[in-house]
């Protein structure tokens, strides 16, 4: 534990999580979308949060992007602040899998450690990578926002799959390959895994 807090005592919720959860016709997860930049990953989580609004599911989408301006408005993209950004979003989405949500993540997050250590926050079945597995190309073809082209001038640093590392995840609960697909079908994917794995009926 972290020594700033070695004062502050745990007070026990009144409402447990098994009462919060019994409210929900589902099981609590974390969906935590992991790929390149302009590989789909909001676009993805988006499209699942509106299949899984249709289930009656309790859902919320936190996004790279908007998270940004608000609780880490304070980061950049040095690989220091990268690591931050992900551990505050891993508590973020530990909070909402307390409260009983289906929590969709939709970071870069390039580092394995840091997408092992906010899997280890959560229980083993509550806790599914997705891998957006868009190739670079792809991802520098697509240029939504035009950072690819940004980076290549030079005029961003540390642009992820540029100058700055992306690891690869090595055994994800689902890898998505979205070039070719539509939205629908590869949304449709992570619905299926979550009906099997028995968290949504
Ligand atoms: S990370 O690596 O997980 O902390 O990144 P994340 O919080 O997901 O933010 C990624 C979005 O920020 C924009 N952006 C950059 N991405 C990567 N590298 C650099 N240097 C950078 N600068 C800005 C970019 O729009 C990313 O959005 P997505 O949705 O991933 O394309």
């Amino acid at each position: 534990d972290n020594e700033k807090s070695a004062n502050v005592v745990w007070h026990q919720a009144s409402v447990s999580h098994e009462e919060r959860m019994g409210l929900n016709g589902h099981k609590p997860a974390v969906l935590w979308f992991t790929g390149l930049s302009g590989s789909g990953k909001s676009t993805m989580a988006n499209a699942v949060d509106r299949l899984l609004h249709q289930l009656a599911c309790h859902t919320y989408v936190l996004d790279g992007d908007n998270v940004r301006h608000g609780l880490n408005g304070d980061l950049s993209f040095s690989d220091r602040d990268r690591v931050e950004n992900i551990r505050r979003i891993g508590e973020v989405s530990k909070l909402f899998v307390d409260a009983g949500m289906l929590v969709l993540t939709a970071f870069i997050s390039p580092f394995r450690a840091d997408r092992e250590l906010v899997r280890s926050l959560n229980q083993a079945t509550q806790f599914i990578e997705v891998f957006i597995d868009t190739p670079l190309d792809v991802c520098e073809q697509r240029d939504p926002k035009g950072l690819y082209k940004k980076a290549r001038n030079g005029e961003i640093k540390q642009f992820t799959g540029i100058d700055s590392a992306y690891e690869v995840p090595v055994s994800p609960e689902l890898r998505v390959e979205t070039a070719g697909k539509s939205i629908e079908s590869c949304a449709q994917l992570v619905v299926d895994y979550l009906l099997e794995q028995g968290i949504i009926s």
